[in-house]
Protein backbone atom coordinates (compact mmCIF):
# COMPACT_ATOMS: atom_id res chain seq x y z
CA UNK A 1 0.00 0.00 0.00
CA UNK A 2 1.57 3.78 -0.75
CA UNK A 3 0.72 6.63 0.99
CA UNK A 4 -2.49 9.07 -0.15
CA UNK A 5 -2.01 11.63 -2.99
CA UNK A 6 -4.12 15.15 -3.12
CA UNK A 7 -5.24 15.67 -6.72
CA UNK A 8 -6.70 18.93 -7.47
CA UNK A 9 -10.31 18.29 -8.46
CA UNK A 10 -10.11 20.91 -10.98
CA UNK A 11 -7.44 18.53 -12.94
CA UNK A 12 -9.27 15.65 -12.89
CA UNK A 13 -12.03 14.61 -15.26
CA UNK A 14 -13.25 11.73 -13.19
CA UNK A 15 -13.61 14.44 -10.16
CA UNK A 16 -17.61 15.16 -10.24
CA UNK A 17 -18.22 11.34 -10.71
CA UNK A 18 -16.18 10.32 -7.63
CA UNK A 19 -17.54 13.10 -5.83
CA UNK A 20 -21.45 12.48 -6.16
CA UNK A 21 -20.46 8.99 -5.14
CA UNK A 22 -18.99 10.28 -1.88
CA UNK A 23 -21.85 12.57 -1.79
CA UNK A 24 -24.66 9.45 -2.23
CA UNK A 25 -22.50 7.74 0.88
CA UNK A 26 -23.72 10.35 3.64
CA UNK A 27 -26.04 9.52 6.17
CA UNK A 28 -27.68 11.70 9.17
CA UNK A 29 -24.38 11.01 11.23
CA UNK A 30 -22.18 12.47 8.38
CA UNK A 31 -24.46 15.05 6.98
CA UNK A 32 -24.79 18.83 8.42
CA UNK A 33 -25.28 21.10 5.62
CA UNK A 34 -27.47 19.26 2.86
CA UNK A 35 -30.19 17.41 3.22
CA UNK A 36 -30.91 15.59 0.56
CA UNK A 37 -28.65 14.70 -2.95
CA UNK A 38 -28.85 17.00 -5.17
CA UNK A 39 -29.11 16.43 -9.07
CA UNK A 40 -26.38 16.02 -10.42
CA UNK A 41 -26.76 19.10 -12.82
CA UNK A 42 -26.66 20.75 -9.14
CA UNK A 43 -23.80 19.01 -8.13
CA UNK A 44 -22.05 19.95 -11.32
CA UNK A 45 -22.88 23.34 -10.90
CA UNK A 46 -21.44 23.49 -7.75
CA UNK A 47 -18.44 21.83 -8.36
CA UNK A 48 -17.24 24.44 -10.90
CA UNK A 49 -18.60 27.37 -8.90
CA UNK A 50 -14.65 26.51 -7.02
CA UNK A 51 -17.15 27.01 -3.56
CA UNK A 52 -13.89 25.73 -1.47
CA UNK A 53 -10.03 27.17 -1.18
CA UNK A 54 -8.93 24.33 -2.13
CA UNK A 55 -10.50 20.72 -2.71
CA UNK A 56 -8.94 17.26 -3.68
CA UNK A 57 -9.82 13.94 -4.76
CA UNK A 58 -7.75 11.39 -2.29
CA UNK A 59 -5.74 8.87 -3.91
CA UNK A 60 -4.18 5.33 -3.06
CA UNK A 61 -2.70 3.32 -5.27
CA UNK A 62 -4.23 4.46 -8.22
CA UNK A 63 -7.35 4.96 -7.03
CA UNK A 64 -9.84 7.45 -5.50
CA UNK A 65 -10.63 6.88 -2.29
CA UNK A 66 -12.01 9.88 -0.88
CA UNK A 67 -11.89 13.51 -0.66
CA UNK A 68 -10.81 16.50 1.23
CA UNK A 69 -11.55 20.18 1.24
CA UNK A 70 -10.89 23.32 2.82
CA UNK A 71 -13.25 25.73 2.98
CA UNK A 72 -12.45 29.78 2.51
CA UNK A 73 -12.53 29.56 6.41
CA UNK A 74 -10.01 27.23 7.11
CA UNK A 75 -12.97 24.31 7.73
CA UNK A 76 -11.33 20.95 6.83
CA UNK A 77 -13.77 18.61 5.54
CA UNK A 78 -12.70 15.09 4.82
CA UNK A 79 -15.00 12.14 3.59
CA UNK A 80 -13.04 8.45 2.71
CA UNK A 81 -15.72 5.81 1.09
CA UNK A 82 -16.60 3.23 3.45
CA UNK A 83 -14.68 0.56 2.26
CA UNK A 84 -11.68 3.04 2.70
CA UNK A 85 -12.52 4.08 6.23
CA UNK A 86 -10.40 2.71 9.34
CA UNK A 87 -7.28 2.58 7.35
CA UNK A 88 -5.62 5.57 8.77
CA UNK A 89 -6.00 7.31 4.89
CA UNK A 90 -8.41 10.07 7.00
CA UNK A 91 -5.32 11.46 9.54
CA UNK A 92 -2.97 11.07 6.24
CA UNK A 93 -5.01 13.46 4.29
CA UNK A 94 -5.44 15.78 6.93
CA UNK A 95 -1.97 15.79 7.79
CA UNK A 96 -1.10 16.39 3.58
CA UNK A 97 -3.49 18.77 3.53
CA UNK A 98 -2.49 21.37 6.78
CA UNK A 99 1.16 20.73 5.25
CA UNK A 100 0.13 22.21 1.88
CA UNK A 101 -2.15 24.79 2.92
CA UNK A 102 -0.50 25.89 6.32
CA UNK A 103 -3.10 28.32 8.67
CA UNK A 104 -2.72 29.88 11.98
CA UNK A 105 -5.73 27.49 12.92
CA UNK A 106 -8.04 24.81 11.42
CA UNK A 107 -11.52 23.91 12.07
CA UNK A 108 -13.80 21.24 11.89
CA UNK A 109 -17.59 21.23 11.39
CA UNK A 110 -18.62 17.50 12.76
CA UNK A 111 -22.04 16.45 13.45
CA UNK A 112 -22.24 15.41 17.27
CA UNK A 113 -23.55 12.00 16.34
CA UNK A 114 -20.40 11.20 14.20
CA UNK A 115 -18.22 9.48 16.64
CA UNK A 116 -15.37 8.48 14.10
CA UNK A 117 -15.12 11.96 13.10
CA UNK A 118 -14.75 13.39 16.59
CA UNK A 119 -12.46 10.83 17.64
CA UNK A 120 -10.13 11.25 14.70
CA UNK A 121 -10.13 15.07 14.90
CA UNK A 122 -9.53 14.93 18.56
CA UNK A 123 -6.82 12.36 18.27
CA UNK A 124 -4.90 14.91 16.33
CA UNK A 125 -5.53 17.73 18.64
CA UNK A 126 -8.45 19.49 17.58
CA UNK A 127 -10.07 20.81 20.77
CA UNK A 128 -13.74 21.28 20.81
CA UNK A 129 -14.74 24.55 21.16
CA UNK A 130 -18.45 25.13 20.32
CA UNK A 131 -22.07 24.23 19.42
CA UNK A 132 -24.07 25.24 17.10
CA UNK A 133 -27.94 25.11 16.82
CA UNK A 134 -30.19 25.52 14.01
CA UNK A 135 -34.04 25.94 13.63
CA UNK A 136 -35.30 24.90 10.24
CA UNK A 137 -38.23 26.20 8.95
CA UNK A 138 -40.81 23.62 8.98
CA UNK A 139 -39.21 21.37 11.57
C1 LIG B 1 -14.32 10.37 9.56
C2 LIG B 1 -13.42 9.77 8.49
C3 LIG B 1 -12.93 10.86 7.57
C4 LIG B 1 -12.21 9.11 9.17
O1 LIG B 1 -11.34 8.63 8.18
P1 LIG B 1 -10.69 7.19 8.31
O2 LIG B 1 -9.71 7.04 7.22
O3 LIG B 1 -11.78 6.18 8.44
O4 LIG B 1 -9.98 7.37 9.73
P2 LIG B 1 -8.55 6.84 10.12
O5 LIG B 1 -8.48 5.38 9.79
O6 LIG B 1 -7.52 7.76 9.56
O7 LIG B 1 -8.62 6.99 11.68
C5 LIG B 1 -8.18 8.16 12.27
C6 LIG B 1 -8.21 8.04 13.75
O8 LIG B 1 -9.55 8.09 14.21
C7 LIG B 1 -9.71 7.11 15.22
N1 LIG B 1 -11.06 6.63 15.22
C8 LIG B 1 -11.72 6.03 14.22
N2 LIG B 1 -12.95 5.71 14.62
C9 LIG B 1 -13.05 6.14 15.89
C10 LIG B 1 -14.08 6.13 16.87
N3 LIG B 1 -15.25 5.57 16.63
N4 LIG B 1 -13.85 6.68 18.09
C11 LIG B 1 -12.64 7.22 18.36
N5 LIG B 1 -11.64 7.27 17.48
C12 LIG B 1 -11.86 6.75 16.27
C13 LIG B 1 -8.78 6.01 14.84
O9 LIG B 1 -8.40 5.31 16.02
C14 LIG B 1 -7.61 6.73 14.24
O10 LIG B 1 -6.68 7.05 15.21
P3 LIG B 1 -5.30 6.23 15.32
O11 LIG B 1 -4.67 6.30 13.97
O12 LIG B 1 -4.55 6.97 16.37
O13 LIG B 1 -5.72 4.86 15.69
C15 LIG B 1 -14.13 8.67 7.67
O14 LIG B 1 -14.62 7.70 8.56
C16 LIG B 1 -15.26 9.20 6.81
O15 LIG B 1 -15.03 9.64 5.70
N6 LIG B 1 -16.50 9.15 7.31
C17 LIG B 1 -17.62 9.58 6.54
C18 LIG B 1 -17.59 11.07 6.25
C19 LIG B 1 -17.35 11.88 7.48
O16 LIG B 1 -17.85 11.58 8.55
N7 LIG B 1 -16.57 12.92 7.32
C20 LIG B 1 -16.22 13.82 8.37
C21 LIG B 1 -17.16 14.96 8.38
S1 LIG B 1 -16.54 16.16 9.56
Amino acid sequence: MTGIKLRSVYREDEAPRVLYRLLEERNEEINISHRAMPTWRAHLAFVRSKPYAAWYLLEQDKEFVGAIYLSKMDEIGIFVLRAHQGKGLGKKAIKALMKRHPRKRFLANINPRNTNSIGMFEGMGFCHIQNTYELVDGD
